[in-house]
């Protein structure tokens, strides 16, 4: 079964999830002027796009070919610095630091095995007093019915605070919401928000 976020990848004219969420808009004040940033399942780019918008160097990556090419048409209409890649967190060519990873809506469809490696992995190439903006799902609400066999990885409520012990906290929100989708579906959510520095 595949998400149904993998059509609308194929609709070029909207962003599947809609504006860069606040928190995206609300880092950039405290980003260094030509702050390197990496979109870990990017999906069709809206936070790449609006990060490279405004002079930043991004790279962007996802499992979907489809989010992927959607977002390497609009980046090159519009001419703007993002490599991206078809890949996995896991499989990703990291080599230089990054001073703002974003992740996403992503972590709950990854396996709860692999969450504490990548979290280690993205955390290693944060450079120092760089910022991790992540959001996810958790289990203070049921996983949706058409979400069952791709939502593999929810979170416990809070449990990712856990894993930033160390870093700063700059923004934690636990909060629940409905979400009607352009196709009709309509999901109940439970999200946690966390946006944490890396002490220098
Ligand atoms: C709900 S979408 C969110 C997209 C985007 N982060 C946003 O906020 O608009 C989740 C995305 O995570 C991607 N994804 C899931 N597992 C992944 C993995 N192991 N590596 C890279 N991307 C992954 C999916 O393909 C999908 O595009």
């Amino acid at each position: 079964m595949k998400p149904f976020w993998e059509q609308e990848y194929l609709n070029k004219n909207r962003s599947t999830f809609g504006n860069p969420s606040q928190e995206v808009v609300d880092i950039v004040p405290r980003l260094p002027e030509g702050a390197r940033v990496l979109d870990v399942g990017c999906g069709d780019g809206r936070h790449a796009l609006y990060l490279a918008g405004l002079g930043f160097q991004v790279d962007a990556f996802d499992i979907s070919e489809n989010g992927i090419r959607k977002l390497n048409e609009i980046r090159d209409e519009n001419q703007l610095p993002i490599r991206t890649a078809v890949c996995d967190v896991l499989d990703f060519d990291y080599r230089e630091g990054y001073d703002l990873i974003i992740i996403h809506g992503v972590l709950q469809f990854i396996a709860r095995e692999k969450q504490p490696e990548i979290i280690r992995l993205l955390k290693k190439w944060t450079n120092p007093g760089g910022y991790h903006i992540i959001a996810l799902f958790t289990d203070a609400q049921p996983v949706p019915e058409d979400l069952r066999e791709v939502m593999v990885g929810v979170f416990r409520e809070g449990e990712i605070r856990d894993y930033y012990q160390g870093w700063e906290t700059v923004m934690f929100e636990s909060r629940q919401f409905t979400d009607q989708h352009e196709n009709g579906i309509r999901h109940c959510h439970a999200m946690n928000k966390l946006v944490a520095q890396k002490t220098k």
